[in-house]
């Protein structure tokens, strides 16, 4: 095709697409090609933005690396990782909500007993809670021998492979729920973090006037085979950030409530978080 114009480029760019490439492939590129097209010629993108654009996304790839990925930071800032997990995972059938995974968790987390306390360094300043709660499925079965892993940040906002001064794994645990679907540990009280803005994610939070700040939380991850795999996050009811989180991820049903906690959990504060899993498609 030559002579192309603002008007056929499109077509042009869909007509180059190979005869062979798989059908996703093609569905993927198509609905693609079309929609920064129509945003190029909404908005009228000048050589200039493109080229910037461009270096931006230069810099995330020169910050990123195995530990660091700034593209999913960014996707996270733009609202589309939650937005991929909402249609990736729709409730039909009363089970948990899911969340954003976010760039902080790492496989292998120690197996801990029921009970046992995430935090591998004392912490005298910060609140610690008691997290209890059971996993059943979509009838209110129990189930057991799910695997339940959690992670949070510390008393100074870092997940343990941002900070050299915490130990290996610290603040991370797998868990396994019981005959009645029972699971238990103990935590800090989870503090607000902004999420790493000293790259190409805080340019782009700069640029949109948005702070970096995410609500106080604890992420889950909860699986057992011929069930679909939850991940998902519980806030604090009482952080701040919940309505303007900066990964838009909170949703109103994984709000719980910090109680104080009875003496005999030797706990500050007890949270009670029941998950429900569906079956496996
Ligand atoms: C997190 O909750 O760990 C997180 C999610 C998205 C971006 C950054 C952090
Ligand atoms: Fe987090």
């Amino acid at each position: 095709m030559r002579n192309i114009t603002i008007e056929t480029i499109t077509e042009a760019v869909e007509r180059a697409l190979g005869e062979d490439i798989p059908a996703r492939n093609r569905e993927l590129l198509t609905a693609l090609v079309r929609h920064i097209h129509d945003f190029a010629r909404e908005v009228r993108v000048s050589h200039g933005e493109l080229l910037q654009a461009c270096e931006f996304l230069r810099r995330a790839g020169d910050i990123s690396d195995e530990k660091r990925n700034e593209f999913i930071l960014i996707a996270d800032i733009l609202g589309l990782e939650v937005l991929v997990d909402m249609l990736d995972h729709k409730v039909v059938d009363g089970e948990s909500e899911s969340t954003v995974l976010g760039p902080f968790y790492r496989e292998q987390a120690p197996v801990l007993p029921t009970g046992a306390d995430i935090s591998q360094k004392s912490y005298p300043e910060q609140a610690t809670v008691y997290v209890h709660g059971a996993v059943r499925d979509t009838d209110g079965r129990p189930i057991e021998g799910a695997v339940v892993d959690v992670w949070e940040d510390a008393p100074n906002g870092l997940y343990e492979q941002q900070d050299p001064e915490q130990p290996d794994y610290n603040l991370r645990g797998r868990f396994t729920s019981d005959a009645e679907g029972g699971y238990a540990f103990r935590a800090l009280r989870p503090v607000p973090y902004p999420i790493p803005y000293d790259g190409a994610a805080g340019e782009l939070l700069r640029y949109m006037g948005h702070h970096p700040w995410r609500p106080g939380h604890i992420h889950f991850k909860i699986s057992k085979p011929g069930y679909q795999a939850l991940i998902t996050q519980i806030y604090d009811a009482e952080t701040p950030y919940l309505d303007n989180d900066a990964v838009f991820a909170v949703k109103e049903s994984l709000v719980g409530d910090f109680l104080p906690a009875p003496p005999e959990l030797g706990t500050d504060f007890a949270l009670t978080f029941d998950f429900i899993l569906r079956p496996a498609a």
